[in-house]
């Protein structure tokens, strides 16, 4: 019961249906084709063949009717073909829905929350933005096409429905729970979100916008979500990626190298940039601690080891460039 499952094209369009632009909307277009023409070839065929018995049979002077009997085994053709058919249509319905339930293998995991009246997504990068489209400020659900994706959905409050028509998915986020949508984007440009739930006042205004972009312009959305937080200056945002890192928890609050009043396991911050005389290495050596001194040591801390401080390996720390630039800003300022 496979033939009806050969997915169309993503270009194909459909005069019912809106644009097809994830891996999820052709099986389910296809089925719901097949069904729509099933459905008007049976309702012409019938009431064609009711119109002409009418006109056939029709009551004529002189002529008596003959009831007809009972016929066993139209009963049975016409009780079984129709199961069967149902039961092809379940076997579609229940596949086509445990596999969008089934995530694929390395699908990025996106959490999608919905409250009384948005949408909220949250990225790998633990980024959160607010899917209801807003020029103004970093919005939208954006997607890179070809790459395979998971909804963890969940809801704060009442029932809501997450709905992309353009992938035909749509998943109920229901309160106190998760549930899971899986999609590949395969068409780049611009989807909708809808609530499907009715969820209150605000129900119809529960909207919001997917990008589906190619990978160049998907990463360039990747990189710009990592630029200092609106309202920042790059220092105030080291602070905060200094914090978040855990780093006072060798080099000391601000860096200080002092841990209550004890010499902390990793060398002192506060006043390192451009220091008279450089910074003394486990090798005898002193290097100037400029801006690439400061990204080497957060990048590769174990390139150069600060002397006196060999008994701790700090980790290695992955960040993008911005990041970086905003750390060494915060470096730069402490005294
Ligand atoms: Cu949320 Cu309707």
């Amino acid at each position: 019961m496979t033939f009806f499952l050969e997915p169309v094209t993503p270009e194909s369009e459909n005069w019912q249906l809106p644009p097809t632009m994830a891996d999820t909307a052709p099986p389910i277009d296809t089925a719901y084709v097949f069904i729509f023409w099933f459905s008007v070839f049976f309702f012409v065929a019938i009431t064609l063949s009711s119109l002409y018995f009418i006109w056939k049979y029709k009551r004529v002077k002189g002529v008596k009717s003959e009831p007809t009997g009972h016929f066993n085994k139209l009963e049975i053709f016409w009780t079984v073909t129709p199961t069967i058919f149902i039961v092809g249509l379940f076997h579609v319905g229940f596949t086509g829905y445990i596999k969008n339930a089934t995530a694929a293998e390395g699908a990025t995991e996106i959490r999608i929350r919905a409250k009384k009246w948005t949408w909220e997504a949250e990225y790998p990068g633990g980024q959160r933005l607010p899917l209801k489209y807003d020029p103004a400020i970093p919005s939208g659900l954006h997607l890179e096409k070809g790459k395979p994706y998971k909804m963890i959905i969940s809801s704060e409050d009442v029932l809501h429905s997450f709905f992309i028509p353009e992938f035909r998915m749509k998943r109920d986020a229901v309160p106190g729970q998760y549930s899971f949508i899986s999609f590949t984007p395969t068409v780049a440009g611009m989807a909708h979100v809808f609530c499907a739930e009715y969820c209150g006042t605000d129900h119809s205004a529960m909207l919001g916008t997917v990008f589906v972009e190619e990978p160049a312009e998907h990463k360039k959305f990747l990189d710009d979500l990592d630029k200092p937080p609106p309202g920042l200056t790059p220092e105030q945002w080291g602070a905060k990626l200094f914090i978040a890192n855990g780093c006072p928890t060798c080099h000391g609050p601000d860096g200080t190298g002092q841990i209550n009043g004890a010499k902390s396991p990793g060398p002192r911050l506060a006043g390192l940039y451009m220091k008279a005389g450089g910074e003394m290495m486990s090798t005898g050596t002193a290097v100037t601690p400029d801006e690439n001194y400061i990204r080497e040591s957060i990048l590769r801390p174990n390139a150069k080891t600060v002397m006196g401080y060999t008994t701790v390996t700090m980790p290695p720390f992955v960040f993008k460039d911005p990041q970086v630039d905003a750390l060494i800003a915060y470096v730069k300022s402490l005294k």
